[in-house]
């Protein structure tokens, strides 16, 4: 199947302040108009365009089986777009259901070799991927978790996989990728990175990153509609060793011979596996094709200016945000220490703003790029109040 291309817009002129040119762009999120949106990191805003390709699908749907070429097309239209969100190599990128199941795919892959059967996880990484590297234990894994500053200091000639998350949704903090990954290059091991909390508002780049695998999804800083969907980037050397454990016909080299026997797709896309959500395929469109649009520097550009602003506000009335205050060691969003989080979640979601809580990370707060720098000093002393 040959890649369809995508209609992306041009970004705006230079001359114009990235602050003024997002500004515009705000017109094209419904629920910016509605809410005070600090929920980025949980559900993310979806660009307008979103609605539009979920009625596209909805007409599809009725189209029945002649339907298949073009979900064909949104399906490989989907791989072009997420190579480009983090620079990939064509046909390295595979697509699944969930995050979880695009590690745990790649888990299936790997085995323990002798001494080296050591897996580490960071402490504070989604709690999802935390199971499921612990269940490795039962496949002759040691699973060792390690602090998410740690990382390089326990990667040694024991260690088979190293997974981490770049930004930990618990404390909003960055790891130091790089420096991860060529520690594990060094030592031989595989390093495994979730980029969740990272893609769409923190530049991913898989050459300059340099992990073997990168897992992450679109309902978050993406702005992609519909859940269902995540993707595994994986590295091309590191995919021509691995083999498909549990394929389905999507894994197959030629998708629609309907073979009789098994032949893995040449790239990572072997680690497909049976008829995916097509809902997702459609609704997570016209958040990537924002992203491509804007472009993701001047997003992060924009983020690192309201989360900057958010922490000085918030510091200054006392409360801890347990965050790092440098831009460079964290992502898109700003976890503060407060007594009850759910509680102050309610709060504010009556006056119309809304941020998240989560056990272990007190509230979480995540900008979009066409919040305002008021809207940002606005939550930060109504926090003040309704905490003190
Ligand atoms: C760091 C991180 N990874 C992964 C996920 C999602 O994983 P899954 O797609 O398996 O639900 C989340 C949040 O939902 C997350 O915060």
């Amino acid at each position: 199947m040959t890649r369809a291309h995508s209609s992306i817009e041009p970004g705006g002129g230079a001359q114009e302040s990235l602050e003024a040119r997002l500004a515009k762009e705000r017109r094209k999120f419904a629920i910016l108009a509605e809410r005070s949106y600090f929920a980025q990191q949980c559900l993310g805003a979806c660009p307008l365009g979103m609605a539009e390709d979920l009625r596209a699908y909805g007409l599809s749907l009725t189209r029945r089986s002649r339907a298949i070429p073009e979900w064909a097309e949104r399906w490989e239209e989907m791989h072009a777009l997420v190579e480009r969100l983090v620079a990939a190599p064509a046909g390295s990128v595979f697509l699944r259901d969930s995050a979880t199941a695009a590690q745990a795919t790649v888990a299936a892959s790997v085995e323990p070799e002798g001494e080296r059967r050591r897996i580490l996880v960071g402490e504070a990484d989604f709690h999802s991927s935390r199971y499921l590297w612990r269940a490795q234990e039962r496949r002759g894994f040691e699973v060792v978790e390690v602090k998410h500053d740690d990382f390089v200091s326990y990667v040694d000639e024991r260690v088979r996989i190293v997974a981490a998350s770049l930004v930990s949704p618990r404390t909003g903090a960055m790891i130091d990728a790089r420096a991860v990954a060529q520690a594990a290059q060094r030592s031989g091991a595989i390093f495994v990175l979730d980029a969740y909390q990272a893609v769409g508002v923190v530049p991913v780049d898989v050459g300059a990153l340099g992990a073997h695998v990168i897992v992450g999804g679109f309902h978050k800083w993406v702005g992609g509609g519909g859940t269902g969907l995540a993707f595994g980037y994986v590295e091309p050397a590191l995919s021509a060793s691995l083999e498909a454990v549990f394929p389905g016909w999507m894994a197959h080299r030629d998708v629609m011979a309907f073979a009789d026997r098994f032949e893995p797709a040449r790239g990572a896309e072997k680690l497909q596996q049976g008829m995916p959500a097509m809902e997702p395929i459609y609704t997570t469109r016209a958040g990537l094709q924002w992203i491509a649009a804007v472009g993701i520097e001047a997003i992060r550009a924009r983020s690192v200016e309201l989360t900057s602003r958010l922490y000085d506000s918030l510091t200054e009335a006392g409360l801890t945000v347990i965050t790092p205050r440098d831009p460079e060691k964290r992502g898109g969003m700003l976890c503060v220490d407060v007594p009850d989080g759910k509680h102050v979640v309610e709060r504010l979601a009556e006056e119309g703003i809304d941020i998240d809580a989560r056990p272990g990370a007190g509230i979480r707060i995540g900008p979009h790029a066409c919040s305002t720098l008021d809207e940002c000093d606005a939550l930060a002393r109504r926090l003040a109040e309704v905490t003190s």
